[in-house]
């Protein structure tokens, strides 16, 4: 049973975390007319008084004095995820809705006990943004169950970008503290196969690269994911900054705007040029919400901008390729290649917002619930333990996507 909210009115959202996460989905909060942003918790100082000044709303030290305002119908919480189980046992006790960023936790039980007290407290729990929420792989996963190009054999994935060379915090280059591409980028491409793939994998086989002594995490895996019918997948991640793959999507960024590609190789000597002058935390800070060098016209504005997307993405039927790009789907069947071009959300990411409103107004359970974000969890543990044991990993906890589709 859960809490009801008038659905004649916008949701009242309240942001916990205001960093890199928050500062992508600020512009859907912003023009999504469902979603009202109206109070804000960071220990940034600098976060807080930008939230006061674009929005005039409360912005609290304390995220647990934003609990306290009766109005809020749901928290973003969008802090480092070593500290979302402490953090949503408070939010969901306060009898608060939650959209979580991913990874939803960093272990099993820790995930479970998550999932046991949203139970418990009746509210809804979406897990989120990930790009399997992108329109592009919805429409590729209503052409494989609708069966027009036969049964799906094979899920392809691959993504080369510069994540280890982007500004981090120290505790991103620790994998026991939710550290490197596994935990953080993994994320995505497994949700994107699960959907893809109907959400029952069986076992994984995977190796990870770990090649950069100055930061000592994963930078790259290669992991082989075989579903329940025997389906197979493998993805690909590299964030060593070498090859970019956006190269593959028509030279669109992971957010969808045009990239150029001459300034993809400036990020590694960036980071080393800046690093003398400041400390990495404090540089990935100021491009932040509040920090000095944060534009908000840059991110997620263009107007040009297409789809979103996580990199090449292949889908093979029996009698077709169908491959997500940043324009729609693009089919290479027996006979013919069709091009099914997709309109561009008005807001970025408002499928994200589709899903909150669909469960908080209609009670409509979302695809990226709690347990499907324990199985995609479990997924990224089963590659980190597969490529330190050298052995197949057998999952236990997967879960079937909704019949609705996505
Ligand atoms: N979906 C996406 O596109 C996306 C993008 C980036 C990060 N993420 C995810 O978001 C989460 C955060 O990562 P990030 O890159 O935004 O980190 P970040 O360091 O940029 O931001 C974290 C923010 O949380 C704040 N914070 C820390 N402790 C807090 C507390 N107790 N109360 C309130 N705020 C607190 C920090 O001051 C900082 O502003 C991770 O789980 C990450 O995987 C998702």
């Amino acid at each position: 049973m859960s809490l009801s909210v008038d659905p004649q009115r916008p949701l009242q959202l309240g942001v916990v975390g205001m960093g890199r996460a928050f500062t992508i989905m600020l512009p859907t909060f912003i023009q999504d007319t469902r979603i009202e942003l109206v109070a804000g918790a960071d220990p940034r100082n600098e976060a807080r008084l930008q939230f006061e000044r674009d929005f005039g709303g409360s912005a609290f030290e304390n995220y647990e004095l934003l609990l306290d305002n009766a109005d809020i119908d749901i928290v973003y919480l969008a802090t480092p995820a070593n500290l979302h189980v402490e953090q949503i046992t408070k939010i969901v006790s306060a009898g608060k809705h939650v959209l979580l960023e991913k990874p939803m936790a960093l272990t099993i039980e820790d995930a479970q006990q998550i999932n046991e007290i949203v139970e418990e407290a009746g509210v809804h729990l979406v897990v989120g943004h990930s790009h399997g929420f992108n329109r592009p792989i919805q429409q590729t996963r209503e052409l494989i169950v609708s069966g027009i190009y036969g049964r799906l054999q094979m899920l392809t994935a691959l993504n080369y970008t510069d994540f280890m060379y982007r500004p981090r915090r120290p505790d991103e280059l620790i994998t026991e503290k939710g550290g490197g591409v596994v935990f953080s980028q993994a994320a995505h491409q497994i949700d994107i196969i699960r959907i893809l793939g109907g959400g029952c994998l069986k076992s994984i086989r995977a190796n990870t690269g770990n090649w950069d002594p100055a930061r000592k995490t994963e930078g790259a895996y290669n992991a082989l994911l075989t579903f329940e019918d025997g389906t197979t997948a493998t993805a690909t991640y590299s964030g060593y900054a070498h090859f970019d793959s956006d190269e593959l999507m028509d030279w669109n960024s992971e957010l969808g705007s045009p990239k150029n590609p001459d300034v993809y190789w400036q990020s590694r000597k960036k980071l080393t040029s800046n690093l003398p002058k400041i400390n990495e935390e404090d540089l990935k800070s100021s491009q932040n919400f509040g920090g000095a060098d944060y534009n908000s016209k840059l991110i997620n504005q263009d107007e040009s901008r297409q789809h979103q997307h996580f990199g090449t993405v292949i889908a093979s039927c029996e009698n077709a390729d169908i491959r997500p790009m940043p324009w729609g789907v693009a089919i290479y069947s027996n006979d013919e290649h069709l091009e099914n071009r997709l309109n561009i959300p008005a807001v970025p990411r408002s499928e994200v917002i589709d899903e909150i409103v669909n469960a908080i107004y209609y009670n409509v359970p979302p695809t990226h619930d709690g347990n499907w974000a324990l199985a995609n969890l479990e997924v990224s543990l089963a590659i980190l333990e597969s490529a330190k044991n050298r052995e197949e990993i057998t999952l236990k906890h997967q879960v079937p996507i909704a019949a609705k589709g996505t």
